[in-house]
């Protein structure tokens, strides 16, 4: 059997995650028994979410346990079967976590076809974030056409998928990120209609000037200052899908300042807003639109995506570290083993 090398939760961060807070262990693969399979990762992906895991505050769902090898989702090949549906060389979509090697019973596992699109995509636009993109925005967002359509943390693989499907219904698609280079590509390789950089001075004024009609659909990422500056330009009957909240999932404790409470609130009444916060798995029956519909655009080259690619399992905890800290350019994934 060869050897596992797996990155378990080594203690709960308070505040950011760091280094110490993750552990290398090596052990032996373990042994497949008769109905499971051994997985070899090819792929790990690397997502916001696995910041709720690391802790033990009440969520949507189970924290890791202290010394257990972190969640995440992989794509994996088959490298020894004991079970009749899978076979030798399979590849399959799993969620066998930051580690080199896992055995499953084949439940919850998802053949590919390394012929319809690259494997790593199963993570990505054709995965999870681009169902999420896919499903909150269509579902809660309800784009039309002529409208406007926020979203940040744009060039990630859920923001930069918002932004392309908003421009395929006939929005116009403003994107927030972090850095003039990932305002660029925004602009120049995905064909948002304006970017605007949230790290540059000045972000409420540059929003207001790249929606002069308001905004009719703001995709929530972030939260923070991102959110404020958003807030103010909401239109009447705008729709806000809450997707996610990067910018405070290492907060201690609530910001200082006055309760602003009442003024959302009154803007949610007057403005006749819609805000509505959803898991992905909320809408899993789309699974069918989504994987038509965004297997198509892409093979039509209407939707492009972008992959950040770190070597090797033992760079996970700081690529993981980087991605809270907007380190990442694309789609964040850990390439574990060759394909
Ligand atoms: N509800 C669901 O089911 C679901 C499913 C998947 C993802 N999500 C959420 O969707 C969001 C995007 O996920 P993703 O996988 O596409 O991640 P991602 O964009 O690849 O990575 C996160 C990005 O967030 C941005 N960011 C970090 N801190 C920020 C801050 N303080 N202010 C503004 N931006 C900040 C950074 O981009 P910049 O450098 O551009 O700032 C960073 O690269 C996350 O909030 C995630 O939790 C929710």
């Amino acid at each position: 059997m060869p050897t596992n090398r797996q990155i378990l939760l080594a203690a709960r961060p308070e505040g950011a995650p760091a280094p110490e807070h993750f552990r290398l262990a090596e052990t032996a693969a373990p042994e497949p028994r008769e109905g499971e399979v051994l997985l070899q990762t090819l792929w790990l992906s690397l997502d916001p979410y696995m910041r709720g895991r690391m802790s033990a505050a009440r969520s949507y769902a189970k924290p890791v346990e202290v010394g257990g090898v972190m969640e995440g989702g992989t794509v994996s090949k088959v490298v020894a079967s004991r079970h009749k549906d899978f076979s030798v060389g399979d590849i399959v979509l799993s969620r066998a976590g930051w580690q080199a090697y896992a055995v499953s019973d084949g439940a919850g596992l998802r053949k590919l076809d390394p012929g319809r699109a690259p494997i790593s995509t199963a993570l990505g636009v054709l995965g999870m974030p681009g169902m999420t993109a896919y499903t909150g925005l269509a579902t809660i967002g309800q784009p039309k056409a002529g409208e406007t359509v926020v979203v940040a943390a744009a060039t990630g693989p859920v923001g930069s998928t918002v932004g392309q499907i908003a421009r395929l219904k006939g929005c116009s698609a403003v994107g927030i990120a972090g850095g003039a280079d990932k305002c660029r590509y925004l602009i120049d390789e995905l064909g948002f209609d304006a970017a605007v950089d949230h790290h540059a001075p000045g972000l409420a004024e540059k929003l207001q000037a790249a929606c002069p009609r308001g905004i009719d659909v703001y995709f929530e990422n972030v939260g923070g200052a991102v959110w404020e500056a958003v807030f103010p330009l909401l239109n009447d009957f705008a729709r806000i899908p809450v997707c996610g909240l990067i910018a405070h999932y290492n907060d201690m404790a609530p910001p200082a300042g006055p309760n602003l409470t009442p003024q959302l609130m009154r803007a949610v009444l007057t403005k006749r807003l819609t805000i509505r916060g959803f898991i992905v798995r909320d809408f899993a029956a789309q699974a069918p639109d989504f994987e038509r519909d965004v297997a198509q655009w892409l093979r039509a080259g209407k939707i492009k995506y972008r992959e950040d690619v770190v070597e090797g399992l033992e760079n996970a905890p700081q690529a993981f570290i980087g991605l809270l800290k907007g380190k990442n350019f694309g789609k964040l994934l850990v390439r574990v083993a060759k394909e």
